[in-house]
């Protein structure tokens, strides 16, 4: 079978590519997860190792140890942070709290936000961004999701564009959040790719907005996705509904003892990566733009493009999975065109790698060596049951 690759509605999954493009799971460049090329601190993989006895007792349900180092550098109290089994959980266990009937996301945005929102049985109400502002949404229209909505998720940068709204903005809609009574979810997995003195977020005036709940990611930035660490920062109400719907022990112990590791890994480790991803995004970018590719500016570490005709999202995710490089699809996104797609910024050798494969698909004419009525098939057969879960809601 040929086609899209995302059949559980994210990137990352090489072992679906494995079965379609044929090859080892484990051979792929993956440019379709976004995850810090330099892959872990090394503190963090020796944590582990010394810690591998620690799987014969029971992780800390509190989850101490990591919400005090936690705590200490985003200077909240314990009670403020909710720790999950990734910043997946995190979102899962807002839900579960607040049980919102009506949920707004803006779009495109992270296909979870829907996705747990319609399995948590809430009317999904969305606003779009536009081309023309790098597919964000004008903060007026964010506003009047507000005013529908018990509760919206904003990524901030946002996946699958990677663009920041400014902190003003940001204000703007946590006041309106205070108005309407609305949660105001902000999404931060990636904000740590972003050098500090260009982060926009209001995790520093979070005592100001009781109604804004800010969720970050351990596993991007600190390369541990199969380990699956995240949290929650809000207000303490809303912290102890969702410490209280979590599973004891959701969070396993290898994953604290990583987490614990990788915020005492010092600021080498931040800066080499900041660094290394405006580097290397800028380079992509240029190289991209001069294929033809038409390149939405962001700040993250993934870059939104569209391919050049005749090429769309499906025939290139083809070409270049057949040749051992796997690309996300963003042509199912809300608001995005059949040509959209993403890439991770990865080091220098890779992206090479990947900016010589792509330029000599680039020379054919685009359908090439894809069969698109089976392409077609693809979509169709391999969609289905993520679009199952992230299908319905109403556009504003
Ligand atoms: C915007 C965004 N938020 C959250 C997540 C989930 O992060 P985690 O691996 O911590 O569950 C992802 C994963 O791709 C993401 O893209």
């Amino acid at each position: 079978m040929t086609g899209y690759i995302e059949v559980f509605g994210h990137g990352g999954d090489v072992e679906t590519a494995a079965s379609r493009f044929g090859g080892n799971a484990a051979d792929f460049l993956d440019y379709s997860a976004n995850i810090n090329p330099l892959g872990p601190p090394k503190e963090v993989l020796e944590a582990l190792q010394q810690g591998l006895h620690s799987v014969l007792r029971y992780p800390d349900p509190g989850h101490r140890g990591f919400k005090a180092l936690l705590g200490e550098r985003l200077g909240v109290t314990q009670e403020q942070i909710s720790v999950g089994n990734g910043a997946a959980e995190s979102m899962a266990l807002i839900l579960l709290a607040l049980a919102p009937c009506k949920v707004g996301t803006v779009e495109p945005g992270f296909s979870e936000y829907r996705a747990l929102a319609r399995q948590f049985g809430a009317e999904i109400l969305h606003t779009e961004g536009f081309e023309e502002l790098n597919w964000k949404a004008p903060a007026e229209h964010i506003e009047q999701l507000m005013e529908k909505v018990d509760l919206l998720f904003l990524g901030q940068p946002n996946n699958p564009n990677g663009v920041q709204y400014p902190v003003e903005t940001l204000h703007r809609l946590a006041r309106k959040a205070e108005k309407t009574g609305t949660v105001l979810v902000i999404d931060e997995a990636f904000i740590d790719f972003i050098p500090p003195a260009l982060r926009q977020s209001l995790a520093p005036d979070l005592n100001q907005y009781p109604h804004v709940i800010i969720i970050r990611s351990m596993t991007k930035f600190y390369a541990i996705p199969g380990l699956r660490l995240g949290y929650a920062i809000g207000h303490s109400k809303y912290i102890q509904a969702m410490t209280e719907k979590q599973v004891t022990w959701s969070v396993n112990g290898l994953a604290l003892i990583a987490g614990e590791a990788c915020l005492r890994s010092g600021e080498r480790f931040e800066l080499d990566t900041i660094s290394q991803i405006t580097i290397e995004r800028t380079r992509l970018i240029q190289v991209l733009e001069s294929y033809g590719c038409s390149v939405t500016s962001g700040e993250a570490n993934f870059i939104l493009v569209r391919v050049p005709e005749p090429w769309t999202a499906a025939s290139m995710q083809e070409a270049l999975g057949r040749r051992g490089i796997l690309i996300r699809s963003c042509a199912m996104y809300p608001g995005l065109e059949a040509g959209h797609v993403r890439f991770a910024v990865k080091g220098a050798e890779a992206n090479d790698r990947l900016l010589e494969v792509l330029g000599s698909v680039l020379e054919q004419s685009g359908d090439q060596d894809v069969d698109m009525a089976s392409v077609d098939q693809g979509i169709q057969q391999g969609h289905t049951q993520h679009f199952e879960k992230i299908k319905g809601g109403k556009r504003l």
